[in-house]
């Protein structure tokens, strides 16, 4: 059944279209990476769904109320009340998005030489975790990292993997749990009830703190709304609460679930560890009621939390996903299965099956489909994975990824037939795309701004 935007459209931004030769000379000025492309030489862009939303007319009108005191503005207060009221935290830190809020915890919570477990990596989590002194380790469930593996959770921790890594170096030694919830890097695959609530009591029967990652979170509910037996008719307001009554806190981006542009903040229910993260985002974001945000930003949060708990919000949101996921599966395109929450992920270790990890091919193949049509999207490998902080060597995730990204109420069925037309295409002349050699590599987050040549 189709499924229609639940809003219709009172302001657009026209787009340029650009020629098959303005792209070739445009992705080799950015050193074949789509991040260092210019936003003009872009037609569709699905880089990522983050501070790409398009706000509704509540959320503009919110701008104008926002109080832009230097400390204790308005803005805050109703911010806070809107954490609490939908995710049910009674402590809220404001952040200049998530990864300021992932900085604060893991300075807050890891001592140096700790684990943090969780399921799977996510960038610029990791990165923090390892600034902090601690160490990643992954429990998330095998399927995970297959991309044909049929499971509906396949974000779900392995609590077996969890538990022997307690028995292994003992809970002292293990600083948090961490969750995210949609997981990112495995193809934005959901977490179950049944699994929160598990992970939930294992960490508290051995004193371990479980934080959540609550970036994707509603995007998550309505999975196990439409998954999980027995949520089938539960608002997904209802769920997220519950789903976040198994945790002690979250970092969180609301440049994504809660469709705004900028923001996020740091959440928890220990008054210990909002003092801490009072006396630590002074240093860091700005005063405690402010985070590093204009009151305005902290209002259109406030009004964007409220929506995206709209169930025919998120109906929409996750069928669109699904449209563009379905398209390219009925054409034979090797895609992460099953269709995930904010993306459409393209393996393309199978679509590129000529092509060796080292030859980086979903950097390759994400340069290709940019100058094909104009679309942009973003590698999720090798390249993303980094390196080992230790050995020095690259990592070589099992998944190699190109991530087509969905920004929120901005992109309509249409874009995402131009986009599936270039994707298919390029599946059928797939043996014609060659790999790409690294040129210039920066120490962190290296994808952001790598450079490459073609082979
Ligand atoms: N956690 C997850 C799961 C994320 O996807 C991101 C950002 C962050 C934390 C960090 O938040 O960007 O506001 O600092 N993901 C973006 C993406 C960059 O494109 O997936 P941030």
């Amino acid at each position: 059944m189709t499924v229609a935007e639940p809003y219709r459209i009172k302001s657009v931004e026209p787009l340029r279209m650009s020629t098959r030769a303005e792209r070739e000379a445009a992705i080799d000025r950015a050193g074949w990476n789509t991040f260092l492309l210019d936003s003009d030489d872009v037609y569709i862009d699905l880089l990522t769904d983050s501070g790409t939303n398009a706000m509704s007319d509540r959320q503009w009108s919110a701008l104008m109320l926002g109080d832009e005191a230097y400390a204790g503005a308005r803005s805050f207060y109703r911010m806070r009340d809107a954490v609490r009221e939908t995710y049910g935290f009674e402590h809220m830190v404001p952040t200049h998005q998530g990864r300021g809020a992932e900085h604060l915890i893991s300075k807050i919570l890891i001592k140096e030489g700790q684990y943090v477990p969780g399921n799977m990596y996510f960038t610029t989590t990791r990165v923090h975790q390892e600034l902090a002194g601690g160490t990643f380790v992954d429990i998330i469930i095998d399927e995970a990292h297959d991309s044909r593996a049929q499971h509906p959770f396949k974000g779900n921790v392995d609590l077996g993997k969890l538990e022997a890594l307690i028995g292994q170096v003992g809970a002292a030694n293990i600083a948090y749990v961490n969750i995210a919830t949609t997981v990112n890097m495995a193809g934005g695959q959901p977490v179950s009830m049944a699994n929160l609530r598990a992970t939930s009591e294992l960490c508290h029967r051995n004193g371990i703190l479980l934080w959540c990652d609550a970036t994707r979170a509603v995007e998550n509910a309505y999975f196990i709304r439409q998954r999980e037996e027995g949520y089938a008719d539960t608002p997904v307001r209802a769920i997220l609460r519950e789903m976040m009554s198994h945790v002690d806190g979250v970092t969180m981006s609301a440049k994504k679930d809660a469709l705004v542009n900028i923001g996020g903040f740091l959440a928890m229910r220990d008054e210990s560890i909002l003092q801490r993260a009072r006396e630590l985002v002074v240093v860091y974001e700005g005063m405690p009621t402010y985070g590093g945000l204009a009151g305005r930003d902290m209002d259109a949060i406030a009004q964007g939390l409220r929506e995206m708990v709209d169930d025919d919000y998120i109906a929409h949101r996750i069928y669109q996903v699904r449209y563009l996921g379905e398209r390219l599966l009925d054409a034979g395109v090797p895609i992460v299965e099953p269709i995930g929450g904010h993306a459409v992920f393209l393996d393309a270790r199978r679509f590129l099956a000529h092509l060796d990890q080292e030859l980086f091919p979903a950097q390759a193949l994400a340069g290709h489909l940019y100058v094909d049509s104009g679309v942009r999207s973003m590698e999720r490998g090798i390249v993303s994975a980094g390196r080992d902080p230790h050995t020095g060597a690259n990592r070589k995730p099992a998944l190699e990824l190109v991530r087509l990204t969905i920004p929120r109420r901005v992109y309509t069925d249409r874009h995402l037939d131009v986009v599936a037309e270039s994707v298919i295409g390029l599946h059928q002349h797939r043996e014609d795309i060659r790999g790409l050699r690294m040129v210039y590599e920066p120490p962190t987050l290296r994808f952001f701004t790598a450079r490459f040549e073609p082979l």
